[in-house]
């Protein structure tokens, strides 16, 4: 499977509302590093690389946006929209980022540190690692 989503359990109450991500349990690795996307201008997009090794978890925390996501054999687009949903990728995808909207906060989970040489830029050495895989 190329993704899967997770729900968070939301504490609503008369203030409002609270998600809590934790290692191992609501996330499904340890998690090492954090970082968000937010200001991102209008008609850009983003990502165009897959991870050889590195596992993600995306939330649009405000906002929404879309993401192209492709393993090599299958393409499909997920809207991004909900701060109670992650999208779970494993390694080997490859990602486009877009539409984002105006307000949109994209938290990303991720269980390394950043590392350039796991990323894989070029779309045609990601068909190649795939084929190799
Ligand atoms: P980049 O990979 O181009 O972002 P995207 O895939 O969303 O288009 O990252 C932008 C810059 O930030 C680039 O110089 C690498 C740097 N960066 C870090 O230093 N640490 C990180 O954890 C990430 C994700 C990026």
């Amino acid at each position: 499977m190329m993704y899967r989503f997770i729900d968070f359990e939301i504490k609503d109450d008369c203030r409002g509302s609270l998600i809590t991500l934790e290692n191992n349990s609501t996330i499904p690795f340890n998690i090492k590093r954090v970082y968000y996307l937010f200001n991102t201008k209008k008609g850009v997009r983003r990502g165009f690389h897959a991870h050889k090794k590195l596992e993600q978890i995306i939330i649009s925390i405000s906002g929404s946006c879309k993401i192209f996501l492709d393993n090599g054999l299958h393409r499909e687009v997920v809207l991004l929209n909900r701060p109670d949903r992650g999208l779970f990728l494993k390694s080997l995808i490859w990602r486009e980022i877009y539409d984002f909207s105006k307000d949109c906060i994209l938290l990303v989970l991720a269980n390394e540190y950043y590392d350039e040489s796991d990323y894989i830029r070029d779309y045609n050495e990601f068909l190649k690692e795939i084929e190799n895989g």
